[in-house]
């Protein structure tokens, strides 16, 4: 039988975050800067990327260890064709106990319907702000919200449970706060506000720029009754609260403010098959290298294992504007958040 598999801080891996592309449609400022993520970028060739058939694998090897919850992101998850050949796959397979997808929703008009078909049921779908122009800008590609939130009423009515993900940046869209909770407790759905963190090497963050859960709190409590709601399960990310007059929630990611280290579970694998175990981390181990010589299910298990019982990554908990600014972390597009 399995020894119980810990990491050096006693935490069980449960979650795997697959990044299906480093390709996205968006350039979010605080993400894929266009200045960076320009005409001439190098993404990477198909050839680079793991196949459905890998993944798959990787999936039952991992739900061998522990996974119960995968989710798929991206860059855009909704760019990598066929991702209901993908998700089919995964839903298929014995142990995914929860199986959902990040995405800043711009194709789902497009991908809704088959996705669902395929068996997914969960989204959390990225929007930053209601103000046009404002949205525009942090998208970087001048997007209109009002097509992102056609996307969500339509996923809403497919049948998918909807969360909606909003990075609150200072200075930024900090105004958008009390618009956002209003438009979307209006509409029964799920809004989490996502402290800006410092991924990647250049993302303009400094502590200046964050909000943290308590200035959020302060400020939407001059409009609404909010009460803390119990975490739902170990590791839970968000923090949550309900309004007193609906069943809409509100949640906080506070990796800034409050860490949440201590009880991250979560594994990342990146779309050319390095596993990763933190969003922070300098470098990954090469699963694909692993997978394309021939190795064994055996052989990549004990690999894995390997990894995580010598995880030791717990970088929100030391973040300091020192590590934020020099320290050679990997980028949000590539891992997936
Ligand atoms: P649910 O299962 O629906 O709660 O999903 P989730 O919140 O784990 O995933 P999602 O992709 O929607 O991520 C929301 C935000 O949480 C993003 O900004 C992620 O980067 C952030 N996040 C998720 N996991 C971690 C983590 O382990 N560490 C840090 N620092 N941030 C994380
Ligand atoms: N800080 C916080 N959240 C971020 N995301 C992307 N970059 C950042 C950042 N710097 C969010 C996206 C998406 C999720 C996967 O991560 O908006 O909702
Ligand atoms: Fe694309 Fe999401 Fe990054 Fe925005 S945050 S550039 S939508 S991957
Ligand atoms: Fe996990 Fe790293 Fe995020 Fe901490 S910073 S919660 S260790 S991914």
């Amino acid at each position: 039988s399995k020894t119980k598999l810990l990491d050096q801080l006693q935490r069980p891996l449960r979650d795997l975050r697959i990044s299906v592309t480093d390709r996205c449609n968006f350039r979010c400022t605080y993400c894929m800067p266009k200045e960076i993520f320009g005409d001439d970028y190098a993404f990477l060739p198909k050839n680079e990327l793991l196949s459905y058939e890998e993944i798959s694998r990787m999936v039952e090897i991992f739900v061998s260890l522990g996974v119960k919850k995968i989710r798929l992101t991206g860059g855009e998850p909704l760019l990598r064709s066929d991702l209901r050949e993908l998700v089919k796959k995964i839903a298929s397979i014995d142990g995914v106990e929860d199986l959902a997808l990040t995405t800043n929703g711009l194709l789902l008009h497009r991908y809704g319907k088959e996705l669902f078909d395929a068996g997914l049921r969960r989204l959390n779908i990225s929007l930053d702000a209601l103000d046009p122009k404002l949205f525009g800008t942090m998208n970087g590609r001048g997007i209109e919200p009002a097509r992102i939130l056609e996307n969500i009423d339509y996923a809403a009515r497919l049948g998918f449970e909807v969360k909606v993900n909003m990075v609150v940046q200072k200075g930024m869209n900090d105004q958008e706060i009390i618009p956002m909770a209003e438009y979307f407790k209006d509409r029964n759905i799920t809004l989490r506000m996502i402290e800006f963190m410092d991924v990647g090497n250049d993302n303009g963050w400094s502590y200046d720029k964050v909000v943290t859960k308590k200035e959020m709190l302060q400020k939407l409590g001059e409009m609404y009754e909010l009460k803390p709601v119990d975490q739902a399960y170990f590791g839970e990310v968000a923090k949550y609260y309900r309004y007193d007059d609906s069943t809409a929630k509100l949640g906080f990611i506070t990796s800034v403010s409050e860490s949440f280290c201590s009880s991250c579970t979560r594994a990342r694998l990146s779309s050319e098959g390095k596993l990763f175990t933190c969003l922070f981390a300098t470098e990954g181990f090469d699963l694909r290298a692993l997978l394309r010589s021939g190795a064994t299910n055996e052989e990549i298990t004990d690999a894995i294992r390997n990894v995580w019982e010598r995880r030791t990554d717990r970088y929100s908990d030391e973040r300091t504007e020192y590590t934020a600014k020099h320290r050679n972390k990997i980028g949000m597009s590539y891992i997936g958040g």
